[in-house]
């Protein structure tokens, strides 16, 4: 049976827990040799150490480990810099912000600072209000990917402690009510479930191209019921989602 996966015409929508948790994930525990982000991910990694330019854009491919020097949960500062919009539209209402409140966690939450965030289309779609009857209430940081370690644990958190690198899409719900307070920021405020340990062979900027587009590449051959012997075409495969959709089944997590 041949099936055909468009990244344009499938209601695609990211996969949910099992595949990004730490304990059950192929994808975050395995060593990825074959998925590699590529180009077309957009990156933003966030040095911590810098105070004239926060915010570093690069391609996936081409950016470097950032540093892993960080907060500890008695130094972390109440205001932080971070995109943030206010009102639907253009690129013209992203703004920079450096006074945005550092968000509180809840108890199944962990504080991550940022390393490294990415952007999907969602984010741009998001941005022009696309799913205005669903977001969350603005003003909002955008930012679903994010790699970075964890600084402060909410008291149910079980598995991930102070020092861990961690990576993930950080709303569980990619439309419906996601967090106010996104990746593109120096602290973001995430669910434990929703992430996992950093492999270690890869840097932050690589980590943080994967989450999103990963899960919905996986969810994609999940939907289409692609399974050995079976062939697919997929469009747009030098995409971020399509380039995954091409290289999992070879990597043996589909
Ligand atoms: N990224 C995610 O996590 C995510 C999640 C849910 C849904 N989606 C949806 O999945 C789709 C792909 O997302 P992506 O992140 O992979 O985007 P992307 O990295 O920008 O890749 C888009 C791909 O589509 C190709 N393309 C664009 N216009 C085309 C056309 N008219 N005819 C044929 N090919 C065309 C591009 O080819 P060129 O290289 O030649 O430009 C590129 O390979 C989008 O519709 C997005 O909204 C993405």
């Amino acid at each position: 049976m041949e099936t055909i996966l468009s990244s344009t015409t499938l209601q695609l929508r990211p996969l949910h827990l099992p595949s990004l948790s730490s304990t059950a994930s192929p994808f975050l525990t395995s060593p990825l040799r074959i998925c590699r982000p590529t180009k077309r991910t957009t990156s933003v990694q966030i040095n911590p150490s810098s105070s004239i330019l926060p915010l570093k854009v690069s391609a996936t491919s081409q950016a470097a480990s950032a540093s892993t020097e960080t907060s500890t949960s008695s130094s972390i500062p109440s205001k932080m810099k971070a995109w943030v919009y206010d009102e639907y539209g253009g690129v013209d209402v992203l703004k920079f912000d450096s006074s945005v409140s550092v968000p509180e966690i809840k108890d199944d939450q962990v504080l991550i600072k940022v390393a490294a965030a990415a952007l999907n289309p969602v984010d741009f779609k998001r941005r022009l209000g696309k799913f205005k009857a669903t977001d969350s209430p603005l003003p909002t940081v955008p930012g679903y990917d994010v790699a970075g370690v964890v600084v402060k644990v909410g008291s149910q958190v079980k598995g991930l402690k102070e020092g861990d690198e961690v990576y993930g899409d950080i709303h569980e719900k990619a439309l419906e009510g996601p967090n106010q307070i996104g990746s593109l920021a120096e602290y973001t405020a995430v669910e434990e479930k929703l992430l996992a340990l950093k492999p270690k062979n890869i840097d932050f900027a690589q980590a943080a191209g994967f989450p999103l587009a990963i899960e919905t590449a996986y969810e994609g051959l999940e939907r289409s019921g692609f399974s050995a012997g079976k062939s697919i075409l997929v469009l747009g495969g030098a995409g971020g989602v399509g380039s995954l959709v091409i290289q999992l089944p070879w990597s043996g997590h589909c």
